[in-house]
């Protein structure tokens, strides 16, 4: 009731992505953060977001957080769970970006087949994933450890961890490869933005 269709093609009930794109004038994309765990991907992520949105853009933060707690709390850290969870957020981001979202996700992903399965995904349906390498060497995260993490690994009390007992895959053709010792939070979001506006997808 009151509904108006627009030029919207209802007759099938559905509405496509490029419609949905078109009317809310944004190109749904996922940007894919990888890397070892103090790397600067959640702070990067949380930065970019608070500026997209400051731009009025729909932005959405996938990580730890809203992920590994809530959909994933019962992977784990093996290979098989890590897979799995990035199979899930591969997915979801997937949806995201599907609703037009400028997805943000924020996970080590270390394994490159995982992420280069979240990249098929979105581009079989002509949805962008820019893959940006949050790059720190290891001896530097170490030393930041805000976790304490990296000590415990050391120690043998957290068992596979990324970069320590477990391997992390660095990516040779990420869209973007970022150093964060020597790129600061602003800088680092401020190249993102750059690339996604020569781009054209910031309108
Ligand atoms: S993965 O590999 O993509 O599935 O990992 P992710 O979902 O990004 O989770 C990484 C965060 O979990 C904490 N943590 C570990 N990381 C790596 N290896 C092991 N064994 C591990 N155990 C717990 C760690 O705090 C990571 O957080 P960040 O924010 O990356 O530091």
């Amino acid at each position: 009731r009151g509904y108006s269709p627009l030029s919207l093609n209802i007759s099938e009930g559905t509405v496509s992505q490029q419609e949905r794109q078109e009317l809310l004038g944004q190109q749904g994309l996922t940007i894919w953060l990888t890397g070892l765990s103090a790397s600067g991907k959640s702070t990067i992520a949380t930065a970019l977001e608070q500026h997209l949105l400051h731009l009025r853009k729909s932005a959405f933060r996938l990580d730890g957080d809203n992920i590994r707690f809530g959909l994933n709390k019962d992977l784990g850290f093996s290979d098989k769970d890590r897979e799995e969870n990035i199979r899930r957020i591969g997915e979801v981001s997937k949806l995201f970006a599907s609703s037009a979202a400028l997805t943000i996700t924020s996970f080590i992903s270390p394994y490159k087949k995982d992420r280069d399965f979240a990249r098929q995904l979105h581009e079989a349906q002509g949805l962008p994933f820019i893959e940006v390498y949050v790059d720190a060497p290891l001896s530097v995260v170490e030393q930041r450890d805000p976790k304490g993490l990296y000590k415990k690994a050391r120690s043998g009390e957290i068992k596979e961890f990324t970069g320590v007992s477990a391997p992390y895959e660095a990516p040779a053709n990420a869209e973007l490869h970022i150093k964060t010792d020597e790129h600061d939070v602003e800088a680092s979001v401020k190249i993102i933005t750059e690339y996604l506006q020569g781009k054209g997808f910031l309108g």
